[in-house]
C-alpha cells in the first residue's frame, strides 16, 4: 500500500513509532508492523467477530459486484486496534479492487488530497485513516469528491482565477476514526455505511488467538489462550502482542508451550492483571478513588494528575474502563462506579457522588 506524504505526528491510537509503549495498548507499537502483516486476514471469511458489521458488508460488497459500480463510502470507526484497517483491506480484496491508504494528519494542503483523487482508478478504495484529523479546507474537497465525484481545481490566480470541475472515477472512500464524535456531520452524512466495531467477545478472541498461534507456529493449550484472552482488552491487537510475549516467556522458561501457569506468569512479569489492566490504567483509576474521592473529575484536571494527554485518556484509556463497568462518564466528569470501589479494595462512600 503506498503512502503518501512524509510522516507526521499521528494521533494517540494511531499507527505511531513515538506513542508511548504499553503492552497493553489498542495502539500499534514497537514490532507489531511486521507481526500484524502475517497474521491479520485477508479476507471476509478470516476476519473474526463483529458480526453484524460483517454481515452488512458483506451483502454490500455482493451487491455493488453484481451491479459492477463501486461500493457506497464506509465509515469505521472504534477504538484503535479492533480491525478497522484490517477490515479496509479486505474490503478492497473481496471487491477485487486495488487501494490507496493515507491518513488526516498526512494531507496538510487541499493539493495533497486532491493529488491523491485525481489519480484515483475506478472503483478503487481509498482508505483514509483518522478521517477526523482532517483540517477543514482539506476536508471540503471531500464533499463533492464523495458526492459527485468531482474536485473544483482553481485554475490561475487573482481576479482571472477559474473554477474548472474535474471529474473522479468512481470510487469508494473508507474512512476510519477512533473518535467518530469528532466527524463533522456534513462529512458524516456522505457515507452510506457506517460501522462501530465493538469490543471482542471472549470467544471470538480465543478463535483469534488459535489462529494467529497456529500462524506464528506457537504451542499453546486452552487453557493458555483462556488466559491471554481474558486480559487482552476485548482487543485483537493487544491478543496478538500477548501472545508474542507470552511465546517468548514459554520458550525461555516453559519449553515453548503456552499454558495457563505460562500466561499468568508472563502478563504477570508485563504488569497486565486479570482484567488487562495495567499500570497506567490502575494509576487513573486509583487517582480517580483516591485523589478526587471517586469523582466526578474533569478530563482536564484527571489528565494533568496523571501527565497524560487529554487525547490519550479519551482515546485509549477510558473506552476499556467503561466497557468492563470501573468508570462512566458524566456531564459532570469521570467517575468511579461501585465495581471499582470493589476491585481496588476501597470502602464505597456511604452517599453516592450524584452522577447527574
Ligand atoms: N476481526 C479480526 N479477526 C482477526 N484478527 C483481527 C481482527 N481484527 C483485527 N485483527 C488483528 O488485529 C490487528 C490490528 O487490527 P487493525 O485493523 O490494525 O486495527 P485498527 O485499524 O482498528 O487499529 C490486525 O493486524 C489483525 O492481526
Ligand atoms: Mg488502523
Amino acid at each position: 500500500m503506498p503512502d503518501f506524504a512524509p510522516k507526521k505526528s499521528l494521533a494517540p491510537g494511531a499507527d505511531d513509532p513515538a506513542a508511548p509503549s504499553r503492552i497493553v495498548s489498542g495502539a500499534a507499537i514497537d514490532d507489531d508492523a511486521r507481526l500484524d502483516a502475517s497474521v491479520r486476514p485477508k479476507r471476509l471469511d478470516e476476519y473474526i467477530g463483529q458480526k453484524r458489521v460483517k454481515e452488512n458488508i458483506s451483502i454490500a460488497i455482493e451487491a455493488a459486484r453484481s451491479r459492477g459500480e463501486a461500493l457506497d463510502h464506509v465509515l469505521l470507526y472504534g477504538p484503535p486496534g479492533l480491525g478497522k484497517t484490517t477490515l479496509a483491506v479486505i474490503i478492497a480484496n473481496e471487491l477485487d479492487v486495488p487501494i490507496k491508504t493515507s491518513a488526516g494528519p498526512l494531507l496538510e494542503r487541499k493539493g495533497d488530497l486532491t493529488a491523491i483523487l485525481t489519480a484515483l482508478e475506478k472503483k478503487e478504495v481509498f482508505f483514509l485513516d483518522e478521517i477526523h484529523r482532517l483540517q477543514a479546507a482539506v476536508e471540503e474537497v471531500l464533499y463533492p469528491a464523495m458526492e459527485d465525484f468531482r474536485v473544483d481545481l482553481v485554475i490561475g490566480q487573482g481576479p482571472g482565477a477559474r473554477i474548472h470541475p474535474f471529474h473522479l472515477n468512481h470510487f469508494t472512500l473508507i474512512g476510519a476514526t477512533t473518535r467518530a464524535g469528532l466527524i463533522t456531520a456534513p462529512l458524516r452524512s456522505r457515507f452510506g455505511i457506517v460501522h462501530r466495531l465493538e469490543f471482542y467477545e471472549p470467544e471470538d478472541l480465543l478463535i483469534i488467538l488459535h489462529r494467529s498461534a497456529k500462524i506464528l507456529n506457537i504451542q499453546m493449550d486452552e487453557a493458555g489462550a483462556q488466559e491471554i484472552a481474558g486480559r487482552c482488552r476485548g482487543t485483537p491487537r493487544v491478543a496478538n502482542r500477548l501472545l508474542r510475549r507470552a511465546r517468548d516467556f514459554a520458550e525461555v522458561r516453559a519449553a515453548g508451550r503456552i499454558t495457563r501457569e505460562v500466561a499468568q506468569d508472563s502478563l504477570r512479569m508485563l504488569g497486565v492483571d486479570e482484567h488487562g489492566l495495567d499500570e497506567v490504567d490502575r494509576n487513573l483509576m486509583i487517582a480517580l478513588l483516591d485523589k478526587y474521592a471517586g469523582g466526578p473529575v474533569g478530563l482536564g484536571t484527571l489528565a494533568a494528575a496523571l501527565s497524560e494527554e487529554e487525547d490519550a485518556i479519551e482515546e485509549m484509556y477510558e473506552p476499556y474502563l467503561m466497557q468492563i463497568g470501573m468508570l462512566d462518564r458524566t456531564p459532570r466528569g469521570r467517575v468511579a462506579t461501585p465495581r471499582a470501589y470493589e476491585y481496588f479494595g476501597r470502602e464505597l462512600p456511604k452517599r453516592q457522588p450524584r452522577l447527574f
